[in-house]
């Protein structure tokens, strides 16, 4: 009698669901009023934390250390931070990063002279600090004075080793740490200053206002920052790192990220829960791709993070043959996710505005990128040049180089001494991009336009207006610049990437 093929278990096992990722889909378009510049694209991140572009950069050491996350907090996304370094240096970053748009300079960077040092040394100081005016305090720290360039020029010809105290201003002008900037503006005009030492009651120098910190923090109007208006900033901690987490979040942290690369572990979602019981910060858990993990932790995590083996830099599928396509991966997720409140993130496989896109429209909050970014001013490490063109260096957290650095729990293993690493990402190269704040711009500017397509005004709005179509090989083909040759590079467009 000839066998049931629905009864043989390894043949039902070919009975597969189709995963679909970034080219299988197109948005369809729509009836639209919806001009691209006025689509709103703020969102959040995690249950309680909003962002102004929903957008993060990726926790990898080739893309986020402190000035990348300052560049992503000032044009209203996020950077997180990766943790290929100590626990102290991540605090250190955290706090370099909230510090970073600061209404007053605190008093430990402030650069200060003492009555008694001559105007040549003083001038020299400020030459070597890049500062144009210190104010001038005694040895326990009270405001005598302030001096400036304009206080020490004449000086310089005929005078250069009198004492600070015959060339400063002594009628400072102080204000106290409750100032606000336009308070602290108003006292600069009437006063024609360009810098109000922060005093305390006692008069004891504890920080510095200056305009050009002020007008600089003015032109990021789009910023996203936290309640004390300073930049907000993510961190990666491992899946049992409790210490980092504790002190990330101490330093000011706005959300932890646990960077696992498949948390549907159970020890990870038990540690990842013991870690939310012990910080403020929201925590977000990452990363998986399947409905069931999405089940297994939205009862506590503050948002889920999507991705298993997409990037650009993974090995992930070839060499462990797991991964779950990202349109369908952040999709599944999503429909468990979303009815109870808690944020999607797309991480990995962004290659185009969009993709980006694209993954809002699957069901995503926010999308995160590292290839993208890696090629930035912002991100960690130099320029090089081969064949006379400029890259970046950009390696996955699961390559030889990054685990050897300590990254390896994020593959829930780690090389004893001597023992070769077993790795799921490759070390490379990417084009040099110049600044952040134009790859944003073109990043930014294409989902927007995907939103007019959509016709939808805001985020949320366009995840439930969107709607795909299925591409053929042929469509993918047609949907590419082709039976051209490219003579001019566009910004936002590159065939290799
Ligand atoms: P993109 O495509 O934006 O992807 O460069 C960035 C994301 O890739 C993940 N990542 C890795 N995945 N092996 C992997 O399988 C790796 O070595 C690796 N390093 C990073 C990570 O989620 C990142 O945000």
């Amino acid at each position: 009698m000839a066998k049931d093929a629905d009864s043989d278990p390894f043949s039902a096992k070919l009975r597969v669901p189709e995963a679909l990722t970034f080219d299988d889909v197109l948005l369809r378009p729509m009836e639209s009023r919806v001009e691209p510049d006025d689509a709103d694209v703020a969102t959040r991140v995690s249950r309680n934390v909003t962002l102004n572009i929903p957008v993060l950069s990726a926790a990898m050491d080739t893309v986020t250390e402190a000035e990348m996350a300052i560049g992503m907090a000032r044009n209203g996304g996020l950077g997180v931070l990766h943790r290929n370094m100590t626990v102290e240096e991540t605090t250190a970053q955290v706090e370099a990063v909230k510090r970073a748009d600061e209404l007053f300079i605190r008093r430990e960077d402030v650069v200060t002279a003492s009555p008694t040092q001559t105007v040549r040394e003083v001038d020299e100081l400020m030459e070597r600090a890049g500062v144009s005016g210190a104010p001038v305090v005694d040895d326990d720290d009270t405001v005598l004075g302030i001096i400036s360039g304009t206080d020490i020029r004449p000086f310089l010809e005929v005078g250069e080793s009198d004492q600070v105290r015959e060339a400063m201003t002594d009628e400072v002008i102080t204000a106290t740490t409750d100032v606000t900037a336009r308070e602290a503006l108003e006292l600069m005009y009437d006063h024609k200053i360009e810098r109000v030492p922060i005093v305390d009651d006692d008069e004891h120098l504890v920080g510095l206002v200056t305009m050009q910190g002020i007008l600089q923090r003015r032109e990021h109007e789009e910023a996203a920052r936290d309640d004390e208006g300073r930049l907000r900033v993510g961190v990666a901690v491992g899946p049992f790192e409790d210490e980092r987490a504790v002190a990330a979040d101490e330093a000011g942290a706005d959300v932890l990220f646990i960077d696992c690369a498949h948390a549907h572990n159970m020890n990870v979602l038990d540690s990842a829960r013991a870690i939310k019981e012990e910080v403020d910060a929201d925590v977000v858990v990452g990363n998986i791709g399947t409905r069931e993990a999405a089940e297994a932790c939205v009862d506590f995590a503050d948002g889920v993070k999507v991705g298993i083996g997409p990037g650009s830099i993974c090995t992930t599928r070839v060499v462990t043959g797991a991964g779950m396509p990202q349109i369908t991966a952040v999709s599944e997720v999503a429909d468990v996710a979303a009815p109870e409140g808690v944020p999607v993130i797309a991480d990995g496989g962004i290659r185009y505005s969009g993709d980006a896109i694209k993954a809002i429209a699957a069901g995503a909050d926010v999308v995160m990128l590292g290839s993208y970014f890696a090629g930035t001013d912002e991100a960690p490490g130099r320029v090089i040049t081969m064949n006379g063109k400029k890259y970046k260096q950009y390696r996955g957290m699961g390559s030889v180089g990054a685990m050897r650095s300590g990254g390896g729990d994020r593959y829930l293993k780690d090389a004893d001494e001597g023992e070769e690493f077993v790795p799921e990402g490759v070390e490379a190269a990417t084009p040099y991009k110049g600044t952040l704040a134009s790859e944003l711009h073109q990043l930014v500017g294409g989902m927007k336009s995907g939103m007019g397509y959509v016709g939808a005004e805001s985020i949320p709005g366009f995840k439930q207006r969107a709607r795909f179509v299925r591409v053929s090989a042929a469509g993918q083909t047609e949907g590419h610049p082709h039976d051209v040759m490219i003579t001019d590079e566009a910004p936002n467009y590159s065939p290799d990437q």
